[in-house]
């Protein structure tokens, strides 16, 4: 049984610039709600109920944003604004969340390996804090459904156009059924000629806890940082990986692009919002054509 996850969340956020200068891309608002609050739910979808998200300078809005608001709440309640009186009160009581801090950004291995006392000698969950995965089960769900099956460490992965490899970590493996691919290789962000396939990892991981003595013997590698896929990839010699490839579409809400459709095919999800603005997107795009036409 998965009953701990791990979020990491310390990143600048540089490809985000200017908005995440003084605020956590973890905190921009697909509509209304933060892309972590997002996260979170994944793992209580998932049977996860006790979450460490490391965190860093700057980071404080997560904090306070699954902290209770006396405040607001007698506010809401004085209003009689039950619908969002309930909603302020199923964030703080989404799953017992704890922080830790990353003071210096050595890459997502070191952020993991700040998990080591938290997570002991149990199997995690690791959840990219920036990443958004839409499917029916959850993306963690699955991966612990191939856990349960394997008993290995299991990465979930999605298959890219081969000009964006360089953009990931890539698995090369073998497959052992349709969904499911025992891993021979890991490699972090490669050349289109040393990428052993256009399968990436895509964000979601479960980690044996073999991981840390691991991380512990990961020199520093892309970009001068502890990367958790160098880390993988000596596990990978101990114990075995498999990879899952993932039954969802994957949002990365750090890339301004894949933000921006994100938020649009969110709004286009919400019955408030489906029909007025999917309206305006239709004379949107009729303007554009006849612009162009
Ligand atoms: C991280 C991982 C990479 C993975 C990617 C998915 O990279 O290091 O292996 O493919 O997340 O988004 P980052 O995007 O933080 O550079």
């Amino acid at each position: 049984m998965i009953k701990k996850a791990v979020i990491p969340a310390a990143g600048l956020g540089t490809r985000f610039l200017p908005v995440t200068k003084a605020q956590p891309k973890e905190m921009l608002p697909i509509i209304d709600t933060p892309v972590i609050q997002y996260v979170v739910q994944e793992c209580v979808d998932s049977g996860i109920e006790d979450i460490l998200i490391i965190s860093g300078k700057g980071k404080r809005s997560i904090e306070d944003h699954f902290d209770k608001n006396f405040e607001l709440e007698s506010r809401l309640q004085e209003k009689e604004d039950e619908v969002l009186y309930t909603q302020l009160r199923h964030i703080e009581s989404m799953a017992n969340i704890h922080f830790i801090r990353q003071k210096e950004l050595n890459g997502l291995g070191d952020a993991i390996y700040h998990a080591r006392f938290h997570c002991g000698h149990e199997p995690f969950a690791v959840l990219l804090g920036d990443t958004i995965i839409d499917s029916v089960i959850p993306v963690t769900q699955q991966l612990i459904d191939a856990y349960e099956q394997y008993s290995q460490t299991v990465i979930a992965v999605e298959t890219v156009p081969p000009e964006n490899v360089s953009r990931y970590g890539i698995v090369g493996g073998d497959k052992l059924s349709d969904r499911v691919i025992r891993l021979n290789q890991l490699i972090e962000k490669p050349g289109r000629k040393q990428a052993p396939s256009n399968m990436a990892i895509a964000g979601r991981y479960v980690l044996t806890p073999a991981i840390f003595r691991a991380l512990e013997k990961t020199p520093r590698g892309k970009g001068n940082e502890i990367q958790l896929t160098d880390a993988l990839q000596i596990l990978l010699k101990e114990e075995g990986i498999i990879a899952s490839l993932i039954e969802g579409k994957r949002y990365d809400i750090g890339n301004k692009m894949d933000f921006l459709k994100t938020t649009v095919e969110f709004a286009l999800k919400r019955k408030e919002f489906a029909e007025g603005f999917g309206e305006f997107l239709r004379e949107t795009v009729d303007n554009l054509y006849n612009q162009k036409g």
